[in-house]
């Protein structure tokens, strides 16, 4: 069976990946330097698959290492490149860091794929390259107009874009799927993987169930000013596990469609957009947890309003986000409640 290439494999959306591309048959190496992520993921995803994924912990950017990952595995047929840094306020502080992890690893990975001859790779970039979509462009469909970005993050994500274009063009053997993501939260059915926040989180959903757990004290929802109905922001959430499906649906097309443009870039996203507010209200309705908040002020950088037209996901790709948000939300108490041990 085909191997793949997963980079950052043991982080939040590389480990459902991982199970997911294991469950259709799929031989894994799993490489990742732990900077953001746990070992102990390994654990999970082999009781989830009953197969231990091989694992490598080593640093993308590094070339030598990453020349013998290459060397021992000449059976890779394709990367999934999810290795990078992603916290958006961090890169603001510290955008040498995120322009060379995110920026470098991409480049090391492409020139050793040259050199080894692997053609495929399926590349984790943000509807964050669309900035706010001007009104007639929501749902924002792959054809809009790029903004420039509002964090070193999230040019990294445009920078490397470009990268896989002009890479593409110069060599025509190789291949590449752009995917991308609109807001993942939740996790895995069995609360065996799920996200694992770095210190205070950033993001909403994190952020939500550590409160119901009663390790934060309340939500700060940023701003309920906003020019959309209830005033807070919206988002397209997506559930972890359809986007990990996604991925396998990328690779499978990669190696077996031939007749398919050299770079192809798709919206993962669900079509649905939900504010802050339906989601906090949503995740009391069905957990039965009262969630204490409170509305604050703006945050710098925050877009108003954006949501996927998945269409194009939809119909070429084959694929559909089809969790309902409800059940995404549970998902995500029940992990937290593991994390927790909390019954
Ligand atoms: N929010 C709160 N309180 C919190 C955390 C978030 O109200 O404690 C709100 C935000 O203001 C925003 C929404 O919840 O309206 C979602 O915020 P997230 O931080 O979860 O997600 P973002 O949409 O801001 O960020 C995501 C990805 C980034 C990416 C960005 C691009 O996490 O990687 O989209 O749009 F860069």
């Amino acid at each position: 069976m085909a191997r793949i290439l997963v980079t950052g494999g043991a982080g939040y959306i590389g480990s459902h990946t991982v199970v997911e591309l294991m469950q259709q048959g799929y031989e894994v190496l799993i490489v990742d330097n732990l900077s953001n992520s746990n070992i102990d993921v390994l654990d999970g995803i082999e009781q989830i698959v009953g197969r231990r994924p091989e694992f490598l912990n080593v640093d993308c950017c590094d070339y030598v290492q990453m020349d013998s990952v290459f060397i021992q595995h000449p059976d890779i047929v394709g990367v999934i490149h999810f290795a990078a840094s992603k916290a958006v306020g961090e890169s603001v502080q510290e955008p040498l860091k995120y322009y060379r992890n995110n920026i470098l690893s991409l480049v090391t990975l492409l020139s050793l794929m040259n050199e080894h001859k692997v053609p495929n790779i399926v590349f984790s970039s943000s509807c964050t390259v669309y900035g706010q979509p001007d009104k007639e462009h929501l749902p924002v469909d792959e054809t809009a107009p790029l903004k420039k970005a509002l964090s070193p993050y999230g040019n990294t994500k445009k920078i490397n874009e470009d990268i896989i274009f002009d890479q593409a063009h110069a060599c025509p053997q190789l291949h590449a799927t752009i995917l991308r993501y609109f807001n993942p939260i939740g996790a895995h059915p069995s609360a065996l993987i799920g996200e694992l926040p770095n210190g205070v989180p950033n993001n909403l959903l994190p952020f939500v169930t550590q409160t119901a757990a009663g390790l934060r004290s309340e939500l700060k929802i940023f701003g309920n000013d906003y020019n959309t109905p209830d005033g807070s922001c919206i988002r397209d959430y997506i559930y972890v596990v359809d986007l990990a499906k996604a991925h396998v649906k990328a690779i499978d097309r990669m190696l077996n469609v031939k007749d398919r443009e050299q770079v192809e870039v798709f919206n993962l996203g669900t079509g649905r957009g939900l504010s802050v507010l339906e989601i906090v209200n949503t995740f009391m309705k069905v957990t039965g947890v009262n969630l204490p908040y409170t509305i604050v002020g703006r945050r710098e950088g925050d877009i108003e309003q954006v949501w996927a037209e998945p269409h194009k996901a939809n119909t070429v790709l084959g694929w559909k986000a089809e969790t309902p948000v409800e059940e995404v939300l549970l998902s995500a108490w029940n992990w937290e409640k593991k994390l927790r041990n909390i019954n």
